[in-house]
């Protein structure tokens, strides 16, 4: 047994690092439930929820999980209050410029999911110097879903294969599974096999609907700040006792 797996064991954490779900998905919900239980603003349980991500962002890294994709803002979410979407941004902002000094020596790279070209230019601007220089790491994937949606990115996708048959560079009958994928702002991270959704919400709203067609899902009542390593760590324990069949017996 390895170092790592018998200090889970002996932390009674039982969970079996040699069968981690290679991809963990969140839809982190509950900031504003959060913040109105302690009366204060939103915009403070969203500051809480960042410093949540920086924890598990930590953990999955730790734990020794591939791919971790977050929902950090969607497409729908431009319908917020001005105030609460400049929050937000500027949330985003501060996570991205800070993100080298916080995750240094963790090996983690950072990938943004999601139309970049309708985000802020100072946002654009760090997402494409954070993606540059972490490219080159080889641990964690943290994938930030950023002004996405999926039915948009879908769409996307038609399109293109639309145009490519327009153009005479793709025949109808060729266009498979495999077609489709690549044209996904996931083209190059494998489909999630957990997806976790925090605040007790059953919903995918938007959320990766073709990649998550095998996935297995996960709620909890607690709220996203209040999310921790022990949450993930049970969360992992529960998916390691599912039985995934992917359509067969
Ligand atoms: C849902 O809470 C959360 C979001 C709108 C997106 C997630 C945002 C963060 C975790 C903070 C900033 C992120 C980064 C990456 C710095 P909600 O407002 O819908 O909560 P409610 O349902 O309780 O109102």
């Amino acid at each position: 047994m390895s170092f790592l797996n018998q200090l889970f064991k002996k932390e009674k954490l039982n969970i079996d690092l040699g069968q981690l779900p290679n991809h963990v998905a969140i839809i982190m919900d509950g900031n504003g439930r959060w913040a109105k239980k302690r009366g204060l603003p939103r915009n403070v349980g969203h500051r809480e929820g960042s410093n949540a991500l920086r924890k598990i962002v930590e953990a999955s890294s730790k734990l020794g999980i591939k791919h971790l994709t977050v929902y950090a803002f969607s497409t729908e979410n431009w319908k917020r209050p001005k105030n609460e979407v400049d929050a937000l941004m500027s949330l985003l902002l501060e996570y991205l410029k800070n993100a080298e000094r916080e995750l240094s020596g963790k090996n983690v790279r950072i990938r943004v999911i999601g139309n970049i070209k309708g985000l802020p230019e100072d946002i654009q601007k760090e997402v494409a110097r954070v993606e540059k220089l972490t490219a080159v790491n080889s641990g964690l994937s943290l994938n930030m879903a950023l002004n996405y949606g999926s039915r948009d990115e879908i769409l996307q996708a038609i399109k293109g294969i639309a145009k490519e048959v327009e153009n005479k560079t793709l025949c109808v009958e060729n266009i498979d599974e495999n077609t489709v994928a690549r044209k996904l702002y996931t083209s190059e991270i494998p489909d999630p096999d957990l997806l976790i959704r925090t605040s007790g919400e059953k919903r995918i709203s938007n959320f990766l609907l073709w990649q998550l067609a095998y996935t297995e899902f996960y709620y909890t009542d607690v709220l996203w700040p209040d999310f921790r390593e022990k949450h993930l760590i049970e969360a992992v324990r529960e998916y390691q006792s599912r039985h995934r069949r992917f359509g067969g017996i």
